[in-house]
């Protein structure tokens, strides 16, 4: 830690040694992690990147035969690739077992989430280079590389940008007139494409109507606006589908962005899916090196996500997320009905789980410095009593208050209860925001007041 204090990103790890949830953490078995002192927790954190759990010892055993194999890692970039071959075909066979439409379409992968997303952007902006919109909507998270954070709806971090890079209008998520009204006062042949999260990961588990995203794939139709699904939370089974766009939400997108659950927990690999007329209108001839990178679709990041999908698959893990889905959600509920003073809401759907926790102090009390500051203390503490619980869980981004779980798909039965025991156990023991407060040491809040204040 010491040598992340001195050349990382200081300042999240001074804030997160402070906490107490700093880590680093050995794997104990895929479920559980430990800390240095030799604590061992419950992992519900990954931020959705870790499907199987920490080093399942099926894909492990896979990747130690693979490299032993003497398998290239398939760097040489211009050349076919049998592993990434494989995968395209894989992910395109199962996208049009839901989708037919999307039979013939490509693959373009790269390494990370928002990467994924700016290809979306691309890809968007090549097909109709006659229109200057981009639709998305409020607390979509959609990654922070700079096209990407275009399209991430939240000032704080996109102050950063000097200047916006698209033309990007932010409507409220889950209303159909509005949407329909947006397109006509822009006029749809100016709206390039509307990207969404099926649902909201980093807002704190946002579930829009299901008949929202049938409105906007419909609307998006009849006037050739394209729909760019951003799969990267909800994907390949965490929501309970495949597809949570097209199971659930009953669309046909033009362009489907994969990324954390296709690394198996193990690397990471984004995939940016598009109807092959799109593809080419960017990537079409000599044209074809119009968007590359180094590292995307190397044969370990390939033969890393064809053995994941496969132990998806073998393990039933899409229809296991509906069922643990379920309980999780009941569990949840139940907390927050017997500490209604700190937790005011939960979501849920499949293995996204949120926990809204009350203000730690009332938000109109300015006294207590603004909102925002107010909304990342209640996170933090909330993370922090639920660490001391045992259970590692996820600040989100774009709600602070909100604490996410995401579980690992194949959390075995009695340890996923366990964790809501401990769960329920802590929320019942502080009862209320304030208490969860109070029951913070001085020296932790004095030290955590100091760094926000001033670092
Ligand atoms: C829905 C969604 N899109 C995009 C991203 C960005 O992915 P990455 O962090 O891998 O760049 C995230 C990350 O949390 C996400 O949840």
């Amino acid at each position: 830690m010491a040598l992340e204090l001195a050349h990382g990103n200081r300042d999240l790890i001074k804030a997160l040694k402070i906490a107490g949830i700093a880590g680093p953490y050995n794997v104990v078995d895929p479920w559980q992690l430990q800390d240095e002192k030799g604590e061992v927790r419950i992992n519900a954190g990954g931020y959705s990147a870790v499907p199987l759990g920490d080093r399942y010892p099926e894909l492990i055993d896979f990747v130690v035969r693979y490299l032993r194999d003497g398998n290239s890692m398939g760097l040489p970039q211009q050349s076919a690739s049998q592993w990434r071959g494989e995968l395209e075909y894989r992910l395109i066979e199962k996208l049009s077992q839901f989708a037919p439409s999307h039979a013939d379409s490509q693959i373009f992968f790269s390494n990370s989430g928002s990467e994924a997303i700016e290809s979306a952007i691309k890809f968007t902006t090549h097909y109709r280079p006659n229109a200057n919109y981009f639709i998305n909507f409020t607390k979509a998270y959609h990654g922070k590389t700079t096209g990407a954070l275009n399209l991430t709806a939240n000032p704080e971090y996109q102050r950063q940008l000097r200047r916006p890079a698209l033309d990007v209008v932010t409507l409220p998520y889950g209303d159909s007139e509005a949407f329909t009204r947006e397109v006509d006062r822009l006029g749809a042949d100016n709206v390039a494409g509307v990207i969404f999260e099926p649902i909201q990961g980093e807002a704190g588990v946002i579930v829009p109507p299901a008949e929202f995203l049938r409105h906007v794939d419909e609307i998006c139709k009849r006037h050739g606006i394209l729909t760019i699904a951003d799969e990267i939370q909800t994907g390949l089974g965490r929501s309970g589908y495949w597809f949570a766009s097209i199971e659930w939400g009953g669309m046909d997108p033009d362009i489907i962005t994969l990324a954390k659950p296709l690394g198996g927990g193990l690397t990471a690999t984004g995939a940016t899916i598009a109807r092959s007329r799109i593809f080419k209108k960017m990537l079409g001839g000599l044209d074809a090196k119009h968007q590359s990178n180094t590292f995307g679709g190397n044969s370990l990041a390939m033969a890393i996500g064809l053995k994941s999908l496969d132990i998806i698959e073998d393990e039933k893990l899409v229809e296991r997320a509906q069922r643990l889905g379920k309980l999780g959600a009941k569990r949840l509920d139940t907390i927050a009905q017997l500490a209604p003073g700190l937790i005011t809401d939960t979501r849920a759907f499949g293995m996204l789980f949120a926990a809204q926790f009350a203000p730690i102090t009332p938000t109109k009390n300015i006294i207590y410095g603004p909102k925002k500051l107010n909304s990342e203390f209640t996170g933090l503490l909330a993370l922090m009593m639920w660490h001391k619980a045992g259970v590692l869980a996820n600040f989100s981004l774009n709600a602070h208050s909100a604490v996410r779980l995401t579980p690992a798909l194949t959390m075995p039965d009695e340890m996923f209860i366990d964790m809501f025991d401990r769960l329920e156990a802590a929320a019942i023991e502080h009862k209320n925001s304030w208490r969860m407060f109070m029951n913070t040491p001085r020296k932790t809040v004095l030290k955590l007041a100091n760094f926000a204040l001033f670092n």
